[in-house]
């Protein structure tokens, strides 16, 4: 069965599999890379549990965290959607992380404008948020590349993260900025 996904020009978007774990796994381990996460690097079980809580999330609502690959070949890492409630408010979010060699080469906001722009086409949101830690300066950029903005702080899981936030009637037409 043919299951429309994101696309970019440069990167494509399948479901996690099984053969995915060492990429993963490598990934997780990597303190910089997971410098900003709730409990920091992740080991195999871990990693497992995530992957699988990918694909519960896929199967219970047709959207999650994607692998995302070049074109031509190779796994950069993941961007896809995460559902929460925050304040009592039904939330989607855009999340991204890369593996830390794919980091600087405009993937971040490539997957994440591919993200939006199929969300906002597809599903009937108000709007599409990001989660990120106050100093995570990369990811902030990111967010505001694709057209959010700072709606607030708040608290998620115990932590103290910014919520950034775009509506869908503001969204940019057909760009990035
Ligand atoms: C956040 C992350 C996905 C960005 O990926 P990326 O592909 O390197 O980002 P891009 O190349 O698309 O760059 C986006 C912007 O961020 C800037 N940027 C990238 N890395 C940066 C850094 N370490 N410090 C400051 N700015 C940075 C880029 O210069 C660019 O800015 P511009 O719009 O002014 O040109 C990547 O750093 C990452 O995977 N980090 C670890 C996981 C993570 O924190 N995920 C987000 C959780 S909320």
């Amino acid at each position: 069965m043919f299951v429309p996904l994101p696309t970019s020009d440069r990167l494509q978007f399948r479901l996690f599999q099984e053969a995915d774990l060492p990429f993963l796994a490598s990934m997780f381990a990597d303190e910089r890379v997971m410098q900003f996460f709730i409990g920091g690097t992740r080991d195999l079980v871990q990693t497992r549990r995530w992957l699988a809580k990918r694909q519960d999330q896929w199967n219970r609502f047709g959207r999650t965290l994607y692998a995302l690959e070049k074109k031509e070949g190779g796994l950069v890492g993941y961007c896809g959607f995460i559902r929460w409630e925050i304040d009592g408010v039904a939330e989607t979010e855009i999340a991204y992380g890369l593996a830390r060699e794919a980091w600087g080469r405009g993937y971040a906001v490539e997957a994440a404008v591919a993200c939006r722009d199929f969300a906002f086409a597809r599903w009937t949101l108000a709007r599409l948020i990001a989660l990120i830690h106050p100093e995570n300066t990369a990811s902030s950029k990111v967010a505001r590349r694709i057209g959010m903005v700072l709606d607030r702080r708040c608290r998620v899981k115990g932590v103290s993260v910014d919520l950034y936030a775009i509506d869908c009637a503001g969204r940019p037409e057909g760009g990035t900025e």
